[in-house]
């Protein structure tokens, strides 16, 4: 599994464990892995044997690895009280499209949703064929609306997406994929095409909007918008549609179940609003006009500001409960030294960790391993007068046995960040 994003990335065997560091000139490598090799492209195939040598790849005749496969429908599992009204069919062609993907771009904010998660949306699309546009689809949600007899079009930046997705659909879909920055002016052909759009934006203002307002462009009269908003995005949803006037007609709560890119369950879940214009909607930005957002995760955006990590050992286990730890980090908050703006805490196999994203758009992730007696801390970015006194609430609460922590800087960040 490879996870990359401007200038580093990494490489991680979900059989074992084992991790390794993508230099900068790995990067090629890895992503033409990812996107496929056309067979006639022989530079290509020496750069795949090399990465071979390297352990980093072997040849295989089917392209859907059943690691991921048990681990996606492990992780469905904590869903199966939502699963009984799955359309089969699509919820089949997703799990293997996602047990076929190799790598996750973090510089374009991919986190994606269970296949559970994206046939539940499908399904909502109705029985009748419809025209319906994806804007950024590394959920592979167009392979479900393919196999209910939909015609999708997605418009995605990343070309390894669009790559998989031109592999993994029939020869016969009717499907147009197109390697776009909505940022640009939206084609004009896609103006008032479709009967459907589906957008899951980062959550800052900018992107939202951008996201919203492109698909909102491309829908005909009596066309609705299925747009996905985190709790983090709930107040810049809202001003979003507020300013552009658009009628919220419903809003599913914690509709959309993620995975992390080492194929754990995601911390956070987000709503499904569905969204039709109105007769005084305004489109800001015009289709015909570029879009330049502040807050949309992008490979040259995304923040390189250093990140920290902390590992603490011999913690005890007894005292590694999050619930006290909680109470600590919110009588640290009262000191004003953190600010937290949205928590999740969860559970598996046996690793218990805290998220917490913080008012300065950065975010503090805690780990326990009570089995390994081992504590982690990741604070992103790295800000040291934060990270002292969250070094102190850890050492109070988990109870180090005297040994000093390792602490360790990292480039990116570990846990997601917007910007
Ligand atoms: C924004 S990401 C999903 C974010 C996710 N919901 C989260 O938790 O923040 C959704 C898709 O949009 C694509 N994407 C990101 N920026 C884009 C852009 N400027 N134009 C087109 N697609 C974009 C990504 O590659 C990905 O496939």
């Amino acid at each position: 599994m490879a996870s990359t994003q401007k200038g580093w990335g990494e490489l991680r065997s979900l059989a074992t464990g084992e991790r390794w560091d993508l230099r900068p000139e790995d990067l090629s490598i890895v992503r033409a892995l990812a996107a496929g090799l056309p067979e006639h492209d022989a530079d290509k195939h020496r750069e795949l044997n090399a990465a071979a040598k390297r352990g980093w790849a072997v040849q295989a005749t089917s392209t859907v690895d059943a690691h991921v496969r048990q681990r996606v429908e492990a992780l469905e599992r904590h869903f199966a009280w939502c699963r009984s009204a799955l359309p089969p069919t699509a919820h089949e062609a997703v799990l293997a499209g996602h047990s076929a993907r190799r790598h996750t771009h973090r510089g374009f904010a991919q986190r994606s949703a269970l296949p559970e998660t994206i046939a539940r949306r499908a399904a909502l699309v109705g029985t009748e064929p419809k025209r319906v546009l994806v804007l950024g689809d590394d959920d592979l949600s167009s392979l479900a609306l393919l196999e209910l007899g939909h015609h999708v079009t997605v418009l995605e930046i990343d070309e390894a997406i669009v790559s998989l997705t031109r592999r993994l659909a029939r020869a016969d879909a009717s499907l147009e994929l197109l390697t776009y920055d909505l940022r640009e002016p939206l084609p004009p052909a896609l103006n008032s095409a479709f009967d459907a759009f589906f957008a899951d934006p980062v959550s800052g203002p900018g992107a939202l909007r951008l996201f919203i307002a492109r698909g909102l462009a491309a829908l005909a009269p009596g066309g609705r918008g299925f747009v996905c908003v985190s709790e983090a995005g709930a107040a810049s949803f809202a001003a979003v549609a507020r300013e552009l006037t658009v009628e919220v007609s419903e809003q599913y709560t914690d509709f959309n179940h993620y995975y992390a890119p080492d194929y754990t369950l995601a911390f956070h879940t987000s709503d499904l609003a569905i969204i039709r214009p109105r007769a005084d909607t305004t489109l800001r930005p015009r289709p015909d006009e570029p879009f330049l957002p502040r807050g949309l995760t992008t490979e040259d955006h995304f923040p390189t500001t250093p990140a920290s990590r902390y590992v603490f050992k011999n913690i005890d286990p007894g005292t590694s409960q999050i619930i006290h730890l909680d109470t600590m980090i919110r009588v640290l908050e009262r000191t004003g030294r953190l600010n937290v703006v949205e928590r999740s805490y969860f559970e598996d196999g046996g690793v218990r960790s805290y998220l917490m994203h913080t008012g300065q758009g950065g975010a503090v992730l805690v780990r326990l391993l009570p089995n390994d007696k081992v504590g982690e801390l990741f604070v992103s970015p790295a800000d040291s007068v934060l990270e002292e006194a969250l070094v102190v609430v850890l050492l109070g609460v988990i109870g180090i046995a005297g040994t000093v922590v390792e602490t360790q800087r990292v480039r990116g960040s570990s846990v997601y960040t917007m910007v």
